[in-house]
């Protein structure tokens, strides 16, 4: 998305904020729905500056304007799938608000429909890289609650890496730390498909529950499940990116 230029036009100021087509924008103003600092704005050309707006109300709901790239992440919830086209589920893009998808936000990376936890989005295609590409390494933790009790030998194996069907090298964890009888934190630096479970399965285990915690620095922490926020500037900084307007 590209920042907001001082004293833009308010219809294309709300198109940039994800609120639809130029025409669609002109239609909110006409139709009484933007009020800015608790007035109703009359002419969808009034120049604009974010920096101005104290308030933004559309259609009855509070909006913080955006500038820049959008940055976010999302606890995802039990049966949502990570896609724009849902096959049999809720999309979790539903979870957002729905001028996200105008702005053409995406999932960084995919949790299968029956994992939970950390979900990052964006609008920024390198930040998608710099967190997806198998050359980074970033570390992902997750929480996973199994069908037989941990045992030595298992949490060996999988330090020691496991061959998964289709690959002809071994894939190992960079970390498994017991937390009870059946449950584990596991860290993974590569992000095959359903590579967790298939991990757990090719070392004779089975996957029974998955939450990711983390990606690197990012983790949920307080983010109760089915809430999306926006990324810190200070997140966005351990990543070396920041959150200023292009
Ligand atoms: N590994 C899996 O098996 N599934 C996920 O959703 C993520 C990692």
């Amino acid at each position: 998305m590209r920042a907001t230029m001082p004293g833009m036009e308010l219809y294309r100021f709300l198109q940039q904020q994800g609120f639809g087509s130029r025409k669609e924008c002109r239609q909110l103003v006409e139709y009484g729905l933007v009020e800015i600092d608790g007035e109703p704005a009359e002419d969808y050309r009034q120049p604009v500056a974010i920096a101005d707006i104290g308030e933004l109300v559309v259609d009855g709901e509070p909006w913080t304007p955006l500038t820049g790239h959008v940055y976010l992440m999302l606890n995802k919830p039990d049966g949502y799938e990570t896609s724009h086209k849902p096959m049999h589920n809720p999309s979790v893009y539903s979870l957002l608000p729905w001028q996200f998808g105008n702005l053409g936000v995406s999932a960084v990376g995919r949790l299968d429909v029956d994992t939970t936890g950390l979900l990052l989005f964006t609008t920024d295609g390198q930040f998608v890289h710099a967190l997806t590409s198998p050359k980074r390494h970033v570390p992902k933790c997750y929480e996973v609650t199994l069908k037989h009790p941990v045992t030595d030998d298992l949490v060996k194996h999988l330090l020691a890496g496991v061959f998964l069907k289709d690959d002809n090298e071994k894939v190992a964890a960079d970390s498994v730390a017991v937390v009870d009888e059946i449950t584990i934190h596991m860290t993974i630096t590569q992000g095959k498909y359903h590579q967790v479970k298939r991990m757990l399965a090719a070392a004779g285990n089975r996957v029974m529950e998955l939450h990711r915690l983390s990606m690197g620095a990012l983790s949920l922490e307080a983010l109760d499940e089915g809430q999306w926020r926006f990324l810190s500037e200070t997140e966005l900084q351990a990543f070396g990116f920041g959150a200023k307007p292009e």
